[in-house]
C-alpha cells in the first residue's frame, strides 16, 4: 500500500521547534499554510507543503473547506474510572458546607471508593469506554487514567484490570496509573500497613500482568504527608515505576516530594508558593494545571503563568473525576485557564499536546514530525486562534488516530 498524503489544510500546527519549558508567545509557533501530512503504517513519514508532497507515490486524502490540524490532545491526569457520581457533594460545597462536613454526610473520595469497589470489572470497563469516547470526540486522542477508588488490593487491581481492557476496546491510547495511595482507607486500622500491603503485594502484580508503569500518590494533610508516603515511593523506584503526585492542592509539601524522587510531574499546584514554583521550574518535573479541579471546587487556578515565567514545563489537564472534577473537557478548562492566567495560546496548546506527552514520558506523539504517531485533531477554521477563543465549544471536524479517521462530525 502507497504512503497516504492528507490535506491540505489551512493551518498546519505540528508543535515542532518550541521548547519543553517556559513561557512561549504566539510568534513562535510553527504554521505551515497549506501543509499535509504523509502515513504510512499509523506513523507521519513526511509533513510539509501539501502541493510540494504530492507524487505518484502516495495516495491522496482531499480535505475540503477551512481547517486547521494539530496533534491529537494529551490528557496526562484523569480519574475516568469509577462508579457513581457525586452531585451531593457539589450541592454541599456550594451551600457552604465543609470539607468534614461532607465526609462526615458520607460524601469524599470514600464514597467514591464504596460505589467503584460495589461496581463489577465489565460495569468499570463500561465506563471507562462511553468517558473516553467522549473525550475522543473531543480531540483526545492519548488519556492518562488512575485507580484510586479501589483502596485494596483485590479493588485496585479490578480497577486496572478495567483500564487495560477498556484500553483494548476504544481508539484513544490510555495510559495507566495505579494511585492505590489516594486516601487513608477507612477500612484499615494502620495506614502504613496498608501502604506496605501495597507495596509489596500490587506492585509485582502491577509488572508481571503488565498493568501500569506509574504510580501516583495524593499528598496532602487529609491523605498522606510526606514522610509516610518516603518508603512508598522508594519502593516504587527501587522497582523501577515512573513517580507522579497529587501536590499542593490545599497545602504545600507535595511538589517537595515530587522533586525529591524525580516524578515525571507535580499535578495540582494550586496552593504553590514562590518557594515551590522555584523548585519546580529548576526541576525535570513537569508541572500539571488541572483547571477542571479549581473550577469544580470553586478555588484558585494553579499559578501557570508564574510557572513557565520561572521556567517551569506546564501540562494542562482535566483531572476529570466524579469529585472535583466531574466535567471532564479538556479544551474548555484549558482555554479558561488561559484567559484566567494569561497564557498564550500557544502556552494553552503546548499544554496540551508535546508537554502533556512529556508528562507522561511520551515522546512519539503530541507533535506531528517524522516518527510520531499520525494522531491529529482537525477544527473547522482557518484561524487557529478560534480553538481557544470559542472555549471548547468549536468542536473537532474530524479526529485521526495512528493514521485512521476515527470521528467525523455530521
Ligand atoms: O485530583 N485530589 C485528590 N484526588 C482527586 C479528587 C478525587 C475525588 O474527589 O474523587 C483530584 O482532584
Ligand atoms: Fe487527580
Amino acid at each position: 500500500m502507497k504512503p497516504l498524503l492528507i490535506g491540505p489544510f489551512s493551518q498546519l500546527l505540528p508543535m515542532t521547534g518550541l521548547p519543553l519549558k517556559g513561557a512561549l508567545k504566539d510568534e513562535q509557533l510553527p504554521i505551515i499554510e497549506n501543509g499535509g501530512i504523509v502515513v504510512s503504517e499509523g506513523k507521519i513519514v513526511a509533513i510539509g507543503i501539501f502541493g510540494d508532497l504530492k507524487s505518484n507515490e502516495v495516495d491522496i486524502h482531499q480535505i475540503e473547506g477551512k481547517t486547521v490540524c494539530l496533534p491529537g490532545f494529551v490528557d496526562s491526569h484523569t480519574h475516568i474510572c469509577f462508579a457513581g457520581n457525586r452531585a451531593r457533594d457539589y450541592a454541599f460545597r456550594n451551600a457552604g458546607k465543609s470539607y468534614l462536613e461532607i465526609a462526615k454526610a458520607g460524601g469524599g473520595i470514600w464514597d467514591t471508593v464504596t460505589q467503584t469497589r460495589k461496581a463489577t470489572q465489565e460495569e468499570l470497563v463500561a465506563g471507562i469506554v462511553s468517558r473516553s469516547k467522549t473525550h475522543l470526540r473531543n480531540g483526545l486522542t492519548t488519556i492518562e487514567v488512575k485507580s484510586g477508588y479501589g483502596l485494596s488490593v483485590d479493588e485496585e487491581l479490578k480497577m486496572l484490570r478495567a483500564i487495560k481492557l477498556a484500553n483494548e476496546k476504544v481508539a484513544a491510547t490510555l495510559v495507566p496509573t495505579c494511585l492505590a495511595a489516594h486516601m487513608k482507607p477507612k477500612d484499615w486500622n494502620h495506614q502504613t500497613e496498608y501502604l506496605e500491603e501495597i507495596n509489596t503485594t500490587l506492585f509485582p502484580i502491577l509488572k508481571s500482568e503488565n498493568l501500569a508503569h506509574r504510580i501516583d500518590a495524593f499528598v496532602e494533610e487529609s491523605a498522606f504527608s510526606p514522610a509516610e508516603i518516603q518508603p512508598y515511593f522508594q519502593k516504587a523506584k527501587a522497582m523501577g515505576f515512573d513517580i507522579t503526585v497529587h501536590a499542593d492542592q490545599f497545602t504545600t509539601g507535595g511538589s517537595q516530594v515530587a522533586v525529591d524522587f524525580g516524578a515525571v510531574s507535580a499535578d495540582h499546584l494550586e496552593a504553590s508558593t514562590e518557594k515551590e514554583i522555584q523548585l519546580l521550574a529548576k526541576s525535570e518535573t513537569i508541572a500539571t494545571a488541572l483547571p477542571g479541579a479549581s473550577l469544580g471546587l470553586g478555588c484558585a487556578y494553579t499559578p501557570a503563568r508564574r510557572i513557565l515565567d520561572a521556567g517551569g514545563a506546564l501540562s494542562i489537564a482535566s483531572d476529570h473525576n466524579p469529585g472535583s472534577a466531574p466535567m471532564g473537557d479538556l479544551l474548555t478548562q484549558s482555554s479558561i485557564l488561559g484567559a484566567f492566567e494569561k497564557l498564550s495560546n500557544t502556552e494553552v496548546l503546548a499544554g496540551i499536546t508535546f508537554r502533556a506527552a512529556a508528562a507522561l514520558r511520551l515522546s512519539d506523539r503530541g507533535k506531528l514530525e517524522t516518527g510520531t504517531w499520525a494522531d491529529f485533531v482537525i477544527f473547522p477554521t482557518d484561524n487557529y486562534q478560534d480553538i481557544t477563543y470559542y472555549q471548547g465549544q468549536m468542536k473537532p471536524s474530524e479526529v485521526w488516530k495512528k493514521g485512521e479517521p476515527i470521528h467525523q462530525n455530521d
